[in-house]
């Protein structure tokens, strides 16, 4: 496998570069040539100002978000502008957008008022809107009509073409808006930064088949695509090679994994290849959808020490009635039977959930079916959210739109179980001793860092920051809700 960086180096050197007049038609190698002369422009701009270039990348939503903002800034850095979180100071803004549910969308649009009083102080500012959200028509409309002090906008599908569309803006001067409908293939061998040295993300496929009938996903990130076992392994490695101890292996349904590959490969296989590459030491994966999620897999859990014994099996409903309305394609019982052979298989995993209260025509009888499951799986966390109506799924049409003081009403009390449920499961491991990926010195107090548990709690314990990045075994001494405090065990 290329070192990204390298290849960028070499081809920026090389007369390719300097002699071609027009850019290269292949990919990565078009996208090389045009952080090239980003790069330039960085140079010339940083002389006349007599400073560097700040960029500042915003991101909502979900990891897959947070992967192409690793991306984004990936190339930022090649083109030589310097990452800055001071929004006030920067020279490119980027809003990675998400539109799941309609508070994300509202906090973008007040973010855009903001960001036009930035930029009449500072006339140069360049903004870029991309990610979900831009995939809806009626966004992309309101923003070339109502805001148009906003520089570019791109999609999820064509995240790879960045340093293109930010040249296309500099040279040409307009608002650049490239919006594809699907992406025609996956571009690889691009560069990409990490938020931290000693754990990455790396995608495994792109997009959602199964439409889920509140779910906008589908429409904005197209359907599922996979990507080939030998890219995703070399990156493994790649990322191995270069300090990282553990993946989150990411994609809107991990579990469907690799049945649209010319040569078919399950999910489970991918995992094990994944687990043989040295250096890793812990596998994460996101997200599972229940009616995929093969005994094969629950097999192969239980089977590989590297892969972390965490699960995170969105339920969305614990009414069969509901889940047949969200289209989930499972039922109540099937889902509890896949959480019984879950736990027989290992039995201290710790499994986390998504649920939608208020969806369409529900009532008291399933939201108890809700409370059911909650109480009989005893999740170690939930993510709640209240249903959000999204123009152009099934479910924004149908019938029985649920009053907003019931859903509230729902809401505090599924809160008020799912807290008891994670206080129980968390003090469980009281007077443990456990493993501990470090991976930050603590925010309070910088005598201690914090820590990551294999099931994903936190745990803050007194130690210097030279232990980040590595894997220590800490005994948990006291449990405050939701996390510990710990304590280093020294090795005789
Ligand atoms: N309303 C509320 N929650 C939603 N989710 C997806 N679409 C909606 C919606 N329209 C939730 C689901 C999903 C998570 C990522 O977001 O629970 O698992
Ligand atoms: Fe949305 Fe369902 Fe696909 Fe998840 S599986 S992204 S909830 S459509």
């Amino acid at each position: 496998m290329m070192d990204t960086r390298q290849v960028i180096e070499e081809y920026l050197s090389s007369d390719d570069f300097r002699l071609a007049l027009s850019p290269p038609e292949s990919e990565p190698l078009r996208q090389y040539y045009f952080i090239g002369l980003l790069r330039r422009w960085v140079h010339t701009r940083e002389e006349a100002l007599g400073r560097s270039l700040y960029a500042c990348t915003n991101t909502f939503g979900c990891q897959m978000n947070a992967r192409d903002s690793e991306k984004m800034e990936g190339v930022l850095t090649a083109a030589g502008f310097v990452p800055t979180e001071k929004e006030e100071e920067v020279d490119l803004i980027i809003y990675n957008t998400c539109t799941v549910r309609e508070n994300a969308n509202t906090r973008v649009y007040g973010r855009l008022g903001y960001l036009n009083s930035l930029k009449k102080k500072h006339p140069d500012l360049l903004i870029a809107l991309c990610g979900c959200m831009m995939q809806e028509a009626h966004v992309v409309e309101k923003i070339r009509k109502s805001y148009r002090f906003v520089d570019i906008v791109f999609g999820t599908h064509n995240v790879h073409k960045f340093a293109e569309l930010i040249w296309e803006r500099i040279s040409g001067g307009c608002m650049v808006v490239d919006i594809w409908d699907r992406a025609d293939r996956i571009v690889e061998d691009l560069p990409a930064s990490r938020k931290y040295f000693f754990k990455s993300g790396v995608n495994i496929s792109f997009g959602c088949n199964n439409f889920c009938s509140y779910c906008i996903v589908p429409y904005v990130r197209g359907r599922e695509r996979s990507r080939a076992p030998e890219d995703i392994l070399a990156e493994v490695r790649r990322l191995a090679s270069d300090g990282v101890v553990e993946i989150m292996l990411l994609g809107q349904n991990v579990n469907s994994y690799g049945k649209d590959l010319a040569e078919p490969m399950s999910f489970a296989e991918l995992l094990r290849r994944v687990s043989e590459v040295e250096g890793i030491e812990r596998i994460r994966f996101m997200t599972s959808h229940p009616k995929d999620l093969s005994q094969e897999l629950i097999d192969a859990m239980a089977a590989l020490p590297k892969v972390c014994r965490h699960l995170h099996l969105p339920v969305q409903s614990g009414s069969s009635r509901i889940l047949e309305k969200m289209n989930r394609r499972y039922t109540k019982e099937q889902y509890l039977d896949l959480v019984h052979r879950l736990k027989a298989a290992v039995p201290d995993i710790s499994l986390t959930t998504d649920i939608i209260v208020g969806f369409p025509g529900e009532t008291e009888e399933d939201f108890l079916e809700t409370m059911d499951v909650v109480r009989q799986v005893c999740y170690d966390s939930c993510y709640t959210f209240i249903y959000s109506k999204r123009t152009g799924t099934p479910a924004a049409s149908m019938p029985d739109q649920v009053p907003e003081d019931v859903i509230k009403d729902r809401f505090d009390r599924l809160l008020a179980l799912v807290g008891e449920c994670s206080a129980k499961r968390t003090a469980m491991h009281l007077g443990e001793t456990v493993p501990v990926l470090v991976e930050e010195v603590n925010d309070h107090d910088s005598h201690m860092v914090t820590g990551r548990m294999d099931n994903n709690l936190l745990v803050h314990f007194p130690a210097g920051s030279r232990l980040i990045g590595q894997i220590v075994p800490v005994r948990l001494t006291e449990c405050r809700g939701f996390y510990y405090i710990g304590e280093l065990v020294l090795e005789k």
